[in-house]
């Protein structure tokens, strides 16, 4: 294994090259499978190409967290080549853009008729500039404007905003669109797969913040402080793969007032039912991992 992760074929530019080529080849062959004078078709490619990307931001996003959790070999090649990783992420986002490009011009009334929403047109290019603020500061010519702080906040804002516009497509795909009033489409392998491991990326990162707090903990954790955490942890994954059963009630009621609903016309995410199970099992680990408000400090 070390061997093999050690390999200058594996490892930062190369890796890139490794994955970003056969990639953009699978992708133009599956493009000259398509008739692009059809915005179906044109529509097609742009989900081909983000179902290359998906899994590149997923697996960023968890890059840190399965270091914390689980420190060998392999997270540590991981973590070190997350740059290079996000980097092909950025790619199939280009194809991506391309498709999006291609049927914003050459079919602007299937383009505003049958695809624009304008929240999910304000998310998409919220993305997209996060996308190359991120790409432009990971160069450094572009990195010198910003100070570490800054580049910080910048990466780690903008990957939590794609892994969320991710996430939440197979979120609604799960528990909103599978059901027969919203279309009663039934959501396929991929769906399920890449619902899964969008949740998994964000829960490894909040068990890895876990593991952060427990290290520094002195005392003895009260032990029903310790259930009760178990217990409203486990009760956010029921939430995590119930949507179905609790979306329609809670959306119901999250969008009565009017401001709301005019929030959900711009604001991402809003009312932000996909991320109410890691608020739940945040708050879980937080309670299992009681901290003196001095050692939060440190
Ligand atoms: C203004 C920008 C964007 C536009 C106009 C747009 C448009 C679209 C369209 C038309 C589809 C449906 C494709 C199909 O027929 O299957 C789609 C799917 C999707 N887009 Fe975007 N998109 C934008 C930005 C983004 C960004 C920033 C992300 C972040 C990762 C993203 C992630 C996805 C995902 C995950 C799917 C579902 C693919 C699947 O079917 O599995 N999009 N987008």
């Amino acid at each position: 294994m070390n061997t093999l992760l050690s390999n200058k074929a594996l490892n930062q530019w190369n890796l890139f090259w490794v994955i970003s080529i056969p990639m953009s080849i699978i992708i133009f062959i599956a493009m000259q499978q398509h008739d692009m004078t059809d915005p179906h078709a044109v529509s097609e490619m742009i989900g081909i190409s983000v179902r290359w990307a998906v899994p590149f931001i997923f697996i960023v996003t968890a890059a840190s967290a399965v270091q914390i959790l689980f420190p060998n070999t392999f997270t540590r090649w991981w973590l070190r080549n997350r740059k290079y990783i996000g980097m092909c992420f950025a790619v199939a986002m280009a194809w991506q853009g391309s498709f999006i490009f291609i049927m914003s011009t050459t079919f602007r009334d299937y383009y505003f008729q049958d695809v624009y929403l304008l929240r999910n047109e304000i998310e998409g290019s919220i993305g997209y500039i996060f996308l190359t603020t991120m790409v432009v500061t990971s160069f450094k010519s572009g990195s010198k404007y910003l100070t570490p702080q800054q580049w910080k906040l910048a990466h780690k804002t903008a990957v939590y905003f794609l892994w969320a516009y991710a996430y939440t497509v197979y979120w609604w795909e799960m528990f909103y669109y599978s059901k027969p009033e919203n279309g009663g489409v039934d959501p396929g392998a991929i769906d399920y797969v890449y619902y899964w491991a969008g949740f998994l990326a964000f829960a490894l990162r909040i068990a890895a913040w876990g593991k952060k707090r427990q290290k520094r903990i002195t005392e003895k954790t009260n032990p029903l402080l310790l259930m009760t955490g178990a217990a409203i942890t486990i009760f956010g994954m029921i939430v995590a793969s119930t949507g179905t059963y609790w979306t329609e009630s809670v959306n119901s009621y999250l969008m009565s007032p009017s401001w709301s609903v005019k929030l959900e016309l711009w604001l991402p995410y809003w009312p932000f039912e996909p991320f109410f199970c890691f608020f739940i099992i945040g708050f879980g680990v937080m309670l299992m991992t009681p901290m003196k408000s001095a050692s939060l400090t440190k």
